[in-house]
């Protein structure tokens, strides 16, 4: 069966690709396609998101999609920067800034918590949709440390590793991250469908 990622984050691609493949699923990606398409993420939770973005292209090409949205919910911050991570204190500012920020604000807050969250769905031509839905908690650290990962991981920080995210390998993290969680649910779904 044909899959259709509607992404065009390399990253995100590969890590699709890395588990559907060997199960037999041939993956395309918005990078395989001749025309630019803009989807308005407009939802109001990251499943929402999810769905319209793999809806959209679902009924546009005809073919069964798969799109993820994904984010960081701080309890102290009322659940931001959530749905809008990505574009959080501003589209074109750095992770570093960001992430400083984030420490400024909670700078007297004892509550910490946090947590990783990514809703993958699938949907098809038929209007059929499904999300699965992964949650990685965490907590926010008193300051950055680590290069490797992306975003907010040099502040999250993962308590069974006794460190943020960004002080462990990558393939460490994506042992564990929310996506593959999500992932794995994706999986069985589409295991127990077979
Ligand atoms: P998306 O590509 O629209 O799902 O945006 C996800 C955003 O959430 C990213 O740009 C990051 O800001 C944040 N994010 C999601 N997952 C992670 C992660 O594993 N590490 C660090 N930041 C993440």
């Amino acid at each position: 069966m044909e899959i259709f990622i509607a992404t065009s984050n390399k990253n995100k691609v590969k890590e699709f690709k890395d588990m559907l493949e060997p199960k037999g699923y041939s993956i395309k990606s918005l990078n395989d396609l001749d025309e630019e398409i803009e989807i308005e993420e407009n939802g109001q939770t990251f499943e929402e998101n999810a769905i319209i973005k793999a809806s959209t292209i679902a009924k546009r090409f005809n073919i069964v999609a798969i799109s993820d949205d994904s984010g960081l919910e701080i309890d102290a911050l009322n659940k931001e920067p959530g749905i809008y991570s990505a574009r959080y204190l501003g589209h074109d500012t750095s992770y570093d800034y960001k992430n400083s920020q984030i420490l400024l604000k909670l700078k007297n807050e004892t509550n910490r918590d946090c947590r990783y969250v990514c809703s993958i769905a699938i949907c098809y031509p038929s209007g059929e949709n499904h999300v699965f839905t992964g949650i990685l908690e965490g907590s926010i650290a008193y300051e950055m440390t680590g290069s490797n990962g992306f975003g907010y991981d040099p502040i999250f920080y993962y308590e069974p590793f006794k460190t943020t995210l960004a002080n462990v390998p990558l393939d460490l993290k994506n042992q564990v991250s929310h996506r593959h969680i999500a992932l794995m649910k994706l999986l069985e779904y589409l295991d127990a469908k077979e």
